[in-house]
């Protein structure tokens, strides 16, 4: 009952939540979680969607969405993950909005990340592979790069065999570093600045809280 287990972290989550807030809104299968749960109770709240699919989603649900252009700091940024170490460093990306979802929570004043436990890892990017968001003309330099630094790479495709454009015009490529990541804060700031790199999903200091959620509604919370 993988949804049960969103559900009960995105319950945490939405208890933080204040009237007036104005949130960023993440994305992903548990983010569709809080949005439910958010419309549910009718919270007065607004927020910058990290994702066309957060947007619509929003819009469905009669939750108001916010300009960032309009807006200095956002209360809480709620949003998943794909995988979270004990020093809350994150990879994100997964589903493709890393760009948007790193910039709302650089937005925030405090950035809260909703997921089941076994996203919790003691390495970054050994199952999972790190999203790399990449502008499309730099694509095989970039992968190259990320190679030589060690990771096994692929260039993302969709069902359809093209290759996958994020809701910025760029393509993903997922890189995976085989034992994990030695030092998470230091590979984002060698993988960021490759020309052509538009961001890594590695979040570092964003994260301060994460709820992870169980199947029977417990929630384990991992803060620093
Ligand atoms: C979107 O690009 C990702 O960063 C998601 O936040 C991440 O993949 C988590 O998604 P789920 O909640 O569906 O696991």
């Amino acid at each position: 009952m993988a949804d049960a287990a969103k559900r009960a972290a995105a319950e945490a989550a939405a208890d933080l939540v204040q009237p007036g807030d104005r949130l960023g809104l993440g994305t992903g299968s548990t983010v569709a979680e809080l949005l439910e749960v958010l419309a549910e109770r009718d919270a007065d709240v607004t927020g910058v969607p990290t994702s066309e699919a957060t947007a619509q989603r929003c819009h469905e649900l009669g939750i108001g969405l916010l300009d960032p252009a309009r807006v200095d700091v956002l209360d809480l940024t709620i949003d998943g993950a794909d995988e979270l170490d004990h020093e809350l460093t994150a990879t994100k990306g997964g589903g493709g909005a890393l760009l948007r979802e790193k910039v709302v929570a650089s937005m925030s004043r405090r950035m809260v990340v909703i997921a089941t436990p076994d996203k919790l890892v003691d390495r970054l990017a050994d199952t999972f592979p790190l999203p790399v968001e990449v502008v499309p003309f730099a694509v095989g330099p970039v992968s190259r790069a990320l190679t030589e630094l060690g990771f096994d790479v692929v260039v993302r495709h969709g069902d359809d065999g093209s290759p996958v454009r994020t809701d910025n015009g760029n393509a993903v490529v997922d890189a995976r570093f085989p034992g994990g990541l030695d030092d998470p804060a230091v590979m984002d700031v060698e993988v960021t600045m490759l020309p052509g790199v538009v961001t890594s999903g590695l979040f570092v200091d964003l994260v301060d809280t994460a709820f992870l959620g169980h199947p029977d509604g417990r929630v384990d919370v991992v803060s620093l």
